[in-house]
């Protein structure tokens, strides 16, 4: 079964809109004509803006990091889906484990936050990942089975078919340290599994998963060759556009 491709940088709290613009305006020409691969750009809010008008008429797409689940309100602080999408962002990040470890998302919000999306056409990247802890208690099955279960409650296997999955083991992330390519193989099949007793064998072959944690130019080759890592969620690699159009070409290979 062919997924295209999927390479998204996620910039975290970088960039303010001048040196997002930039970092787009370098990227373009590295990765004009690129179309084995859908390429996404994650700007922090006050980014978007700029870098939506900077990667217009290119083949890079822009999603935000976060998004509430209401339509408006007494929400301090948050930003709502109609927001982003009239600030030109097409896809967006949902259940960061950052979130998740900083700002109190659980599974049920990562599933309102989702709903939200999906209701306005963001298209949703969706993160799971385990802690090293849980890794080495062996827990990581239980912990992806419990984020997938919660996180996507009540979706329909049609609304699946729009939804990104990106497995993000919580130890590698930023930390140098990548799983092995077995290794993230392995917990890849575990995840298409779980969508397979969810949403059934045909739906979820096609959903595509990202791996995210520590990816980089050098090792994006050989996870991409997996059969079951359809993409990747990328940190600090992707801040740089030598680097980001570099790990996009030898993930296409
Ligand atoms: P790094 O690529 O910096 O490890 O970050 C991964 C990540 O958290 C992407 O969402």
């Amino acid at each position: 079964m062919a997924r295209k491709v999927i390479i998204a940088g996620n910039w975290k709290m970088n960039n303010t809109a001048p040196e997002g613009s930039a970092l787009v305006e370098a990227l373009k020409p590295l990765v004009a004509g690129i179309d084995a691969a859908d390429i996404v750009v994650c700007p922090p809010f006050t980014t978007l803006n700029a870098v939506v008008e900077t990667a217009c008429n290119s083949n890079i797409k822009v999603g935000a990091q976060n998004l509430h689940w209401a339509e408006s309100g007494a929400f301090t602080g948050e930003i709502s889906a109609a927001m982003l999408k009239e600030a030109g962002a097409t896809y967006v990040i949902i259940g960061h484990s950052e979130r998740r470890q900083y700002f109190g998302e659980t599974d049920a919000t990562v599933n309102q936050r989702l709903r939200a999306a999906l209701c306005s056409g963001l298209i949703p990247i969706v993160c799971v990942g385990e802690t090293l802890e849980e890794r080495e208690g062996e827990r990581t099955d239980n912990v992806l089975s419990m984020q997938l279960s919660g996180g996507l409650a009540g979706i329909t296997a049609s609304e699946m078919a729009d939804i990104i999955i990106a497995y993000e083991p919580i130890w590698a992330i930023g930390t140098g340290k990548t799983a092995t390519p077995e290794m993230a193989e392995d917990t890849h099949c575990f995840i298409r599994g779980r969508l397979i007793e969810m949403f059934g064998a045909d739906l979820a072959e096609k959903v595509r998963i990202q791996y995210g944690g520590s990816m980089k130019p050098e090792n994006a080759a050989e996870l991409l060759a997996q059969p079951n890592i359809d993409g990747g969620l990328i940190g600090g690699a992707s801040l740089k556009a030598a680097s980001f159009a570099a790990l996009i070409k030898n993930a296409i290979g």
